[in-house]
């Protein structure tokens, strides 16, 4: 990470910058939230992406820097919100802001830097990249949504995981992506292959993450493992054991997707691991990855295109 940040090492001093200023608000508590969560760090991989991608097509002037700020925001507000719904106690190595502060101002500061996303990025001035945001936004909503009214039903199938992970996390990627190309100016399929790129790279990080949910490690995560256990949340894992498992296997992880419980998060991890649904996810997530990195192929070689394939080969070699 730190040979990629490197790449761009200026601009993204710039983002982080931009981001802390814009945080500024004359109401202490959104001010006390907001940098409780962003102090605390955080890889910031969508605002590396935009840099880079932007960086990769030789942009022409500053508005990536700013858009970049803006989608760290945007991410920045869905966790807020997205810990309050999964009820969860750890996030970048320190008590979730929910956890911290309450359930209510977390979803009323996620409400204010969704919105200061958009003031940022009318500020921009550019109508494509806007229009793009507002509907990138919308469906990330719907996926959550959508991913809620799905728990605790053992019958979700492979495509409608997909299709939730597709809304709720790599719109989010591909639109970064997509945006670090309009503000550079880059003709239609230009952009187009690297929505495509920043689409399947977020596919791939989604079922790393749920991989992690299981086999990660708290420290060096800095959230908890067995959230998604807990929340009846139906990932590519347990699709996996529902379909590959013994009967007992199968039986034990529909039991607790029903119940919505961890509380055999052991037993499960075990069958999880020994049915191969770890290894299968991640195998889908390689092809995704595969995917992605052949998309940057298209691009002029470049120490951008270079950080970029490498960002990508880490999204899935990580364990944080
Ligand atoms: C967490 O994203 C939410 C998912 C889409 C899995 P990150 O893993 O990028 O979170 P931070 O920003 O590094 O904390
Ligand atoms: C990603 O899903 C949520 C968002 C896109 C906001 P998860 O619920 O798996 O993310 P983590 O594991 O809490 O970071
Ligand atoms: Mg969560
Ligand atoms: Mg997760």
């Amino acid at each position: 990470m730190h040979a990629i940040r490197a790449v761009v090492a200026d601009e993204f001093e710039k983002v982080n910058r931009l981001i802390v200023e814009q945080l500024r608000s004359d109401v202490d508590m959104v001010e006390n939230v907001g940098h409780y969560i962003v102090d605390a760090g955080g890889k910031r991989l969508r605002p590396l992406l935009v840099l880079l991608c932007a960086a990769a097509l030789g942009r022409s002037d500053d508005s990536h820097i700013a858009f970049a700020a803006t989608i760290e925001f945007i991410h920045t507000a869905t966790l807020l919100h997205d810990d309050v719904v999964d009820l969860s106690t750890l996030r970048r190595g320190r008590p979730t802001a929910n956890a911290e502060f309450g359930n209510a101002p977390s979803v009323l500061v996620g409400d204010f830097l969704y919105t200061r996303a958009f003031q940022l990025m009318v500020q921009l001035g550019n109508m494509d990249i806007l229009t793009h945001m507002a509907t990138t936004t919308n469906t990330i909503a719907e996926g959550e949504v959508l991913q809620l009214v799905r728990a605790g039903d053992p019958e979700v199938s492979e495509e409608q995981y997909l299709d939730v992970i597709t809304r709720k996390t790599a719109i989010l990627f591909a639109a970064a992506c997509y945006g670090a190309a309009t503000a550079s100016g880059a003709d239609d399929n230009t952009r187009e292959v690297l929505r495509a790129f920043g689409l399947h790279l977020g596919i791939a990080f989604q079922m790393v993450d749920d991989v992690l949910d299981y086999d990660g490690n708290p420290d060096s995560m800095g959230k908890n493992v067995g959230d998604d256990l807990s929340e009846g949340k139906v990932t590519l894992p347990l699709i996996y054991t529902l379909q590959s498992g013994q009967p007992e296997e199968q039986a034990l992880v529909q039991a607790a997707i029903k119940a919505r419980s961890s509380e055999h998060i052991g037993a499960i991890t075990d069958a999880v691991r020994r049915c191969g649904a770890l290894d299968y996810t991640r195998a889908r997530a390689q092809h995704y990855h595969d995917m992605a990195r052949d998309s940057l192929l298209t691009l002029p070689d470049s120490r951008a295109r270079g950080a970029l394939q490498t960002l990508t080969t880490l999204s899935i070699d990580r364990n944080y």
